[in-house]
């Protein structure tokens, strides 16, 4: 199984990259041959799409060259995607919105019957308050839209505790994991 996640924060070793690492540690618990490549677009070269539509009219692919080169190829490749992400202004980073965005250049059947799965923490103490239900909202569109299985979510709050103090939240996340 090819696995590929992609942590939108702009923090590599922030809240929401800590219950990455739990659910990429179920992962690896239960399928030892999983092979695992994450993207941090905090890491990565990633410019705004243009809307030129060069993808929809003759070009095979994107014609902005930057990272995205590469990560089309692992994307193209993976079986399952993994989109972790704060809750910024009600929404995904806008790094995160950035990586889906420029997705677009891919043809749908290329994303055609690969899992999704979404892991999100946020600051607010109540998760309806949050703005987390807009993320899973567009997650689950882009699924539905383009046949990908949405497979499961876990949303945390960073509230009271760092997800690395919030052994609940870290097991919760390993579990999850384990039923990927
Ligand atoms: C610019 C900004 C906007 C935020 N907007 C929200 C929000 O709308 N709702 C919320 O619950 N938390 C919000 N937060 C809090 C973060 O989602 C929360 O602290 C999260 O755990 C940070 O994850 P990280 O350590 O991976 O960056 C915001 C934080 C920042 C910096």
């Amino acid at each position: 199984m090819k696995i590929v996640s992609v942590l939108g924060s702009p923090k590599k070793n922030g809240n929401t990259a800590s219950l990455l690492q739990a659910y990429l540690q179920g992962v690896r618990e239960k399928n030892k041959s999983a092979e695992i490549t994450q993207i941090i677009l905090a890491s990565q070269k990633i410019v705004m799409c243009k809307g030129c539509n060069s993808c929809k009219n003759g070009n095979a692919a994107c014609i902005i060259k930057d990272d995205m080169d590469k990560n089309y190829a692992l994307v193209r490749a993976a079986d399952v995607l993994i989109m972790a992400t704060p809750v910024y202004v009600f929404n995904m980073t806008a790094q995160l919105k950035a990586f889906l965005d420029r997705l677009y250049a891919l043809n749908g059947d290329e994303l055609f019957g690969k899992q999704i799965v979404l892991l999100t923490t946020y600051g607010a103490t109540d998760e309806e308050e949050a703005g987390v239900g807009s993320i899973v909202q567009t997650i689950k569109m882009i699924a539905h839209m383009l046949n990908m299985n949405f497979k499961h979510n876990i949303n945390v709050s960073t509230a009271n505790q760092e997800i690395l103090e919030n052994q609940a939240a870290l097991h919760k996340a390993f579990c999850l994991g384990l039923a990927l």
